[in-house]
């Protein structure tokens, strides 16, 4: 494909087939997960093919976000880690979403937000994981005690939800970010865009914003 002067490389196809996997994963899982947390919602295991086939499903479906997360993490882990400007970034956020960004402090490659979002998110999953492995019925759940499994059913039920709500309003600020898109889609952002939203990743895309 030919490189657009007047738009910056943010992920390459490799970054952007991941999200989407983990994204389309973390979908069916909201979806499959549901079908077990109350049942009004357990038409919805229609969509699996009956609920015997949502409950082999569902550990299968979390091991392949768990996978595709894990490669997220590797791939992010360094770019999220919060320094001083990213906590002044959060402190102004306020203003921001009031529309006034002109003392926001200059955002990198990910802004306050997106990294305190990053690192819930590894919370929610490394719970997830571990609880969903302790009652994994099939192959796990007998070696622990009963009490163990009841346990690890609420840790799963409650970061579940944390998860979500953490989910809605990222694509929420995705939609409200207006481009960001973009950048998940197609994988460039316009110049313009990342000089408004990311000022000192630009700078360090473009030598110094010549
Ligand atoms: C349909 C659902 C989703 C949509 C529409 C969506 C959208 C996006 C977009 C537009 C970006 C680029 C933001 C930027 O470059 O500034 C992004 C980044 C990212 N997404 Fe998603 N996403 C979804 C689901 C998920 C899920 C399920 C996870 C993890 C559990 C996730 C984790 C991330 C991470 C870690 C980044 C990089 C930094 C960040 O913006 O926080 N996304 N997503």
């Amino acid at each position: 494909m030919k490189s657009d002067p007047n738009k910056l490389l943010r992920y390459t196809p490799f970054e952007r087939a991941n999200h989407w996997l983990v994204a389309i994963t973390f979908i069916l899982l909201a979806l499959s997960g549901l079908v077990f947390f109350h049942p009004a919602f357990y038409p919805l295991n229609q969509l699996f093919g009956g609920g015997v086939w949502t409950r082999i499903l569902h550990p299968f479906l979390g091991l392949v976000m768990a996978l595709s997360f894990g490669v997220m993490f590797f791939s992010y882990r360094k770019l999220n880690l919060m320094t001083p400007t990213d906590r002044a970034w959060l402190s102004h956020v306020r203003e921001m979403v009031d529309g006034d960004d002109r003392n926001m402090p200059e955002a990198g490659k990910f802004n306050g937000g997106q990294k305190l979002l990053f690192w819930l998110l590894v919370a929610c999953m490394v719970l997830l994981i571990l609880s969903g492995i302790v009652i994994w019925r099939a192959y796990f759940a007998f070696l622990f005690p009963a009490a163990v499994i009841r346990f690890a059913s609420v840790v799963h039920a409650v970061a579940a939800t944390v998860i979500n709500a953490l989910i809605i309003f990222h694509i929420y600020a995705a939609i409200w970010t207006r481009e960001s898109i973009d950048a998940m889609l197609y994988g460039q952002v316009r110049r313009a865009w990342a000089k408004q939203h990311h000022p000192a990743w630009f700078r360090e895309m473009t030598g110094g914003g010549k």
